[in-house]
This record gives structure tokens, C-alpha cells and sequence, in this order.
């Protein structure tokens, strides 16, 4: 028998919010045991109730008078979904109490059944006031607030607003195989409402989003899903047919197809420490027809892996906090800590560092992050800089504002994702 959706949220909650896993690990582990059908329902309430946890908690509190109740993982979750599907969803308020009533009974939580009737009622009948507190208005974490404000003090509002909004679904096309006219117009015969990215020459983005199955040429590799800031590396790097070219973070593969894309004869190295996660990126190859050396191993020891033969394009799109893509990844919010920034920035100075001398002269290394941390971005690149006399700073994509060597694209700007980009040039010895 099916697990009710319901159920199936709150122990996607739990997941992430008490073990720590990704809300895409808890989805996996929980979608098999609901019916197909209610699938769409299972995910607009886990993302939903992580997009808005702080608000809905904050809203909530006077309605749940005892501690203990809010201290239990399963009915804390099964609160702020409730919560949730009260105040964001459609589901008429009758059956919405009626389903979390029973799955308080199903999650064997019976004697505060009456609670969970009597507080979600309150909430369908009477949505409670926005809260006045600026984290719990925009459904911050404190310290998540507080490093947004410090890091973008006039922009951390509107930032906070897009790290809450529905990401919308973006094609890269690949123009070997297609025209993105020929592909627009091949979506329109399709009854599928697009329109070209507004920054990157690949872009197209989807007025709403669709299973990939449905999207013509998916599995050929005419098309990919990758938001139009990601679409920017490749064109930034340039790699040329026949250069070595190292992608050294690649997985899941995303940027790696781009680049044979973008040069089709390159001979790429895609490196990753997750030997799981490299196979998305074979997967990945395989759909495009492509061709890369993929290497499971750590980039910050190249004596490990290197031959000695050094790379005349480097895509360094380093491992980060993620605070760009929070509107795709909600539990980021619950996933990440105040002293996240500080630990990766370490991580991300010691990669720049590890892979620069593999760097052929004259060539170009690129520096990207999905987080609008300035100290995952253009602080680790001056510091860099400062100690390497022979690195200048190269051209930077028509996007975004300029933050010391790099550029910062904020989430929402021009409806893209929030990335980081920085190109730094070995100059010819
Ligand atoms: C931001 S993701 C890369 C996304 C990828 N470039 C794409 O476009 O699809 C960062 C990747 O870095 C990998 N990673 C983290 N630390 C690493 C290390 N020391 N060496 C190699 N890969 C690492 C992670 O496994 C993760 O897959």
C-alpha cells in the first residue's frame, strides 16, 4: 500500500532537516512509496515547507502551545506543512486538516491529533499576519539573513525575494545540432510557450516547467536543462579544438557537455572526487555524443592524477555554499551554517591554487561559484592575486556588476541563478 503524501512530506522534513540530507536525497528515498499520482503533491509541499519554514514557524508559534509538541521532529514537520498547504496550496481547508489529522495517527503521534485539528483550522480560516522580523519575513535563517544583509546592504531584500520565488526552467540548445530559432519554433509547434535566454546566445527559457521527456531532441542532446548564468562559463573559458582543456569540478556534467559543445575537438579532462556524481557527467556525455577523459579524483592534488602536460583551459567551478540557488534548492537554508563561507572559501583558495600551475603559459583559467558570498568569490581571487604576480584578470561575461576581478550575478538578475565568474590569464614566459 501507497504511503499517503502527507506522511511522505514529513519524513522528507525530517530527513533534512534533523539528518542533514539533501532535500533531492529525501525526495528519492520517499517518492517510490507514494502513488504516482500524488507525487506533485508530495513535492510542492517539501519544497514549499522548506522555502518558508522560518516564516510559517514564526506565524505559527503562538497557535502550538506546548514546547514539547514543537520539539518532536515528526509533528513539527507535519505542522509546517499543514501550515504550508494552508496558506500556499489549493487544496480545500476540510481535506487538508482531514489528511494531517490522520497522518498524525499514520506517524503515531494520535494523542495530538486534536491539536493538529484545532491549529491548522485556525490557519485556513485566518491566515496569520506577515511576520515583522526582516529573517522571518523573507524565511531566513538568522545567520543567513544577517551574512545576506552584511554581504548586499542594499539588494539582500530583493535577493532574499528571488531566493523564494519558482526558478523557472532554462534550455541550453546545442547549436552544432540546432538553431535556437529552429528549436523556438519547434517548441511552439509543440504547444510549449518559450522564449531566447535575455544574456547567453544558447538560452531558452520555458514559460513553465516539464518533465525533460517532453522536450524535442532531449535525449539526442539537441537541448539541456542548465539555468542561463551556468551557460556562461563555457564562452568565457573559449576553449579551442585540439587545446587540453581541464573541467575540474565537473559533475554532474552540466558545463563539461557545454565545453565540447563549444569546441567540439577539444581534448577535455572531466575531473570530479565523486566517482557517483561522475557518472551523471558520463551520462551526460553520452546523451550529447561526446567524448571526455572523466577522472575520479581529488583536484587539489594533482600529483595524484597529473601527467605533467599542462592544460590550456581550466574550468575551476568550485564546490560552494550554494547561496545562489537557493529558489532551486531550498534546503540549502537548513543545510548550510554561519561558518560555512569561511570553511569553503579555504577549500576553494586551495583548488585555485593546486590547479594554477597546471596552467599552460598564455592560457586561461576561469573561477566560478554558484554563491553570492564575497568571501567564496572575489575575496578568494584577490588573495590569489596577490600572491601570483603572474595571474591577471581576464575578460568577464556582459553580465552582472563588477566585484573586484570578478562578476557577481545576483539571483533573479535577468532571471538567471546567482553565480560568481572570474577569468584569470597566465601571461606567456
Ligand atoms: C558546483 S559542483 C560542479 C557542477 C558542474 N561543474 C556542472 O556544471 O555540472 C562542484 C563539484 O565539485 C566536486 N568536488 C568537490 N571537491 C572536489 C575536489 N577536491 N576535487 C574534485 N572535485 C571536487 C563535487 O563533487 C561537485 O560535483
Amino acid at each position: 500500500m501507497s504511503t499517503p503524501p502527507r506522511v511522505a512530506a514529513v519524513h522528507v522534513l525530517e530527513r533534512v532537516l534533523e539528518r542533514g540530507e539533501t532535500l533531492d536525497e529525501a525526495l528519492e528515498a520517499q517518492s517510490p512509496r507514494v502513488a504516482e499520482r500524488d507525487r506533485p503533491l508530495l513535492q510542492a509541499l517539501a519544497y514549499g515547507a522548506l522555502r518558508w519554514l522560518t516564516r510559517l514557524e514564526a506565524q505559527g508559534a503562538s497557535l502550538t502551545p506546548r514546547d514539547d509538541w514543537r520539539r518532536d521532529p515528526l509533528l513539527r514537520a507535519l505542522l509546517v506543512l499543514g501550515a504550508w498547504e494552508a496558506q500556499g496550496l489549493a487544496t480545500p481547508a476540510h481535506a487538508a486538516v482531514s489528511e494531517a489529522v490522520e497522518a498524525a495517527r499514520r506517524l503515531r503521534r494520535a494523542r495530538a491529533a486534536g491539536m493538529v485539528n484545532a491549529v491548522l483550522r485556525k490557519l485556513h480560516r485566518a491566515p496569520p499576519p506577515v511576520p515583522e522580523d526582516a529573517a522571518a519575513r523573507h524565511a531566513l535563517p538568522a545567520w543567513l539573513a544577517e551574512h545576506l544583509h552584511r554581504a548586499w546592504p542594499e539588494d539582500w531584500p530583493a535577493v532574499a525575494e528571488a531566493g523564494n520565488e519558482h526558478p523557472p526552467m532554462t534550455l541550453r540548445v546545442d547549436p552544432a545540432r540546432v538553431s535556437r530559432a529552429a528549436c523556438l519554433e519547434l517548441l511552439t509547434e509543440r504547444g510549449i510557450a518559450a522564449r531566447p535566454g535575455a544574456v547567453a546566445p544558447t538560452a531558452i527559457t520555458l514559460d513553465d516547467p516539464l518533465p525533460v521527456s517532453r522536450l524535442p531532441g532531449f535525449s539526442e542532446g539537441w537541448l539541456s536543462v542548465q539555468d542561463e548564468a551556468a551557460q556562461l562559463a563555457a564562452p568565457l573559458l573559449d576553449p579551442q579544438p585540439g587545446e587540453r582543456v581541464l573541467d575540474a569540478c565537473a559533475a554532474p556534467g552540466g558545463k563539461t557537455l557545454h565545453l565540447l559543445e563549444h569546441a567540439p575537438g577539444a581534448a577535455l579532462t572531466a575531473l570530479d572526487r565523486s566517482a557517483r556524481r561522475l557518472r551523471q557527467v558520463r551520462d551526460n556525455l553520452a546523451r550529447g555524443g561526446r567524448q571526455a577523459h572523466c577522472v575520479a579524483a581529488d583536484a587539489a592534488d594533482p600529483d595524484a592524477w597529473w601527467d605533467g602536460k599542462p592544460f590550456q583551459r581550466i574550468l575551476l567551478d568550485a564546490p560552494c555554499t550554494g547561496s545562489g540557488v537557493i529558489r532551486r534548492h531550498p534546503d540549502i537554508k537548513w543545510l548550510r551554517h554561519a561558518d560555512d563561507p569561511a570553511r569553503m572559501a579555504r577549500t576553494q583558495r586551495q583548488l585555485l591554487t593546486a590547479l594554477w600551475r597546471l596552467l599552460a603559459p598564455g592560457g586561461r583559467l576561469v573561477y566560478a561559484t554558484c554563491s553570492i558570498f564575497p568571501e567564496e568569490n572575489e575575496a578568494v581571487v584577490a588573495g590569489f592575486l596577490a600572491e601570483h604576480p603572474e595571474a591577471v584578470p581576464g575578460p568577464l561575461p556582459a553580465a552582472g556588476r563588477r566585484t573586484g576581478s570578478g562578476c557577481q550575478i545576483l539571483p533573479g538578475e535577468s532571471g538567471m541563478d546567482g553565480f560568481f565568474y572570474a577569468c584569470l590569464e597566465r601571461g606567456a614566459e
